[in-house]
């Protein structure tokens, strides 16, 4: 069985994708499921720092051949590792299409190791973001309830329907007040891109603002790592309930077989 491949973008920055990314996969990890985390924030990574944990071999050192990937993998806890993109790699901030191109094959080499890949994006637009959604099962967007994370979530799926046209896109609000609130940014974003670019968005439920989330980054445990049912708990775990399987074949392009 093939790894589920699972991108987690935003249009602005802030909105909560590492948050997201990281409680996604402590709760899997937490129902028995191997999950290997792609820190794709590439010269600004910060997953590591979540699990007060210090990298020391990156996706950099792959790209640069002075490494294998498997030699990049650093356990972050229980059935959750890590592939950090690194931080202060001015360098390699445009990594161009060939070189992300050659980074999403290299987890070929991984070939049956992990039940779930999820990559942790970068804010805004950008070709690494463009080819790490298109090579994934599901992508997410997140967004807050504010007009400039709209306007930047929507420019996000424009660029993304141009260049592939059925892309599975799941948005996800983040830091609402109610799951009603939620319903109604998802359903404000989803008319949006029905009715200009022709793609229906789906929705798996949405993220409160709660203090517990911060407390991840604070205590260097994140939530969802936790084996009480917390509130986190169940709204990640109903988010996570919706992830769909490996495509069959039936994607074109470049795209993350493990
Ligand atoms: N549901 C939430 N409730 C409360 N705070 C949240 C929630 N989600 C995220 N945060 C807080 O928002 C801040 C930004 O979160 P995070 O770093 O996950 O965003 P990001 O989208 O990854 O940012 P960047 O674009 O810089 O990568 C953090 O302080 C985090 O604790
Ligand atoms: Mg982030």
């Amino acid at each position: 069985m093939r790894a589920i491949t699972t991108a987690v973008a935003s249009g602005k920055g802030g909105s909560g994708k590492t948050t997201f990314s990281i409680n996604l996969a402590c709760f899997l990890a937490r129902t028995g499921k191997k999950v290997l985390i792609f820190d794709a924030d590439v010269g600004t990574a910060n997953v590591h720092i979540a699990f007060r944990k210090k990298i020391t071999d990156t996706l950099i050192d792959v790209i640069k051949g002075t490494a294998e990937i498997q030699e990049t993998i650093q356990e972050l806890a229980p059935n959750i590792h890590l592939i950090s993109g690194g931080s202060g790699y001015t360098d390699f901030i445009n990594l161009g299409i060939d070189k992300i191109h050659l980074t999403i094959q290299a987890f070929a080499a991984l070939e049956g190791v992990y039940d779930h890949l999820i990559v942790d994006l970068p804010a805004g637009i950008s070709e690494l973001v463009v080819e790490i959604m298109k090579a994934s099962d599901n992508n997410f967007i997140i967004g807050n309830n504010d007009p400039s994370s709209v306007a930047d979530a929507f420019a996000l799926l424009k660029v993304l329907k141009s260049h592939q046209e059925n892309i599975n896109v799941i948005f996800t609000p983040n830091k609402v007040e109610t799951p009603a609130e939620a319903q109604s940014l998802y359903h404000k974003i989803n008319s949006l891109s029905e009715k200009y670019i022709n793609l229906s968005l789906r929705f798996y439920g949405g993220i409160t603002a709660s203090k517990d989330y911060n407390l991840s980054w604070a205590s260097g445990i994140p939530c969802c790592l936790e084996e009480t049912a917390s509130k986190a708990s169940v709204e990640i775990g109903s988010i996570a309930k919706g992830l769909c399987q490996p495509a069959e074949n039936t994607q074109s392009g470049v795209r993350f077989v493990l």
